[in-house]
């Protein structure tokens, strides 16, 4: 299987209940590598546009809300098959039917402020890395 890249974030509701720690350990044990890591507060422009593939979506406004209502850590998680990974690590979006041991049933408060985002494709992976990442931020 292919080391791939793939970006995550660990949402508002997880960094100020102070889980950055936890979650990361969940990923380490995983065999993931934190290769860049940030804690930034999002203005409602980058959110916006991160999310804007949801605009749609009856949630967008109160996501877009959420995801600037504290800082968030940006991460680019790489490994073996690091996409698919993530996404078992982290379990299913809604925290009620994620997997036990996975980030989200451990931690997820609901579907909205459920703790962590990944990338859900290679393609979706490299965009979201390239959005919040400079390739020089990248040391692998
Ligand atoms: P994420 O993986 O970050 O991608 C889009 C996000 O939209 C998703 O995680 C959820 O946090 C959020 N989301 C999905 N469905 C709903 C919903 N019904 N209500 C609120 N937020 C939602």
């Amino acid at each position: 299987m292919a080391v791939e890249r793939t970006l995550s974030i660990i949402k508002p509701d997880a960094t100020k209940r102070n889980l950055t720690g936890k979650i990361n350990a969940k990923f380490e044990d995983a065999g993931l590598r934190i290769i860049a890591q940030k804690r930034v507060q999002l203005t409602m422009e980058q959110a916006g546009t991160f999310y804007e593939v949801h605009k749609e979506r009856p949630f967008y406004g109160e996501l877009c809300e959420f995801m600037v209502s504290e800082p968030v850590v940006l991460q680019v998680l790489e490994g073996e098959g690091a996409i698919l990974k993530n996404r078992e690590v982290m379990g299913a979006t809604n925290p009620a039917d994620a997997a036990p041991g996975t980030i989200r049933a451990d931690f997820a408060l609901s579907v909205g402020e459920n703790s962590v985002h990944g990338s859900d494709a290679p393609e979706t992976a490299a965009a979201e890395i390239a959005y919040f990442f400079a390739g020089l931020e990248l040391v692998g």
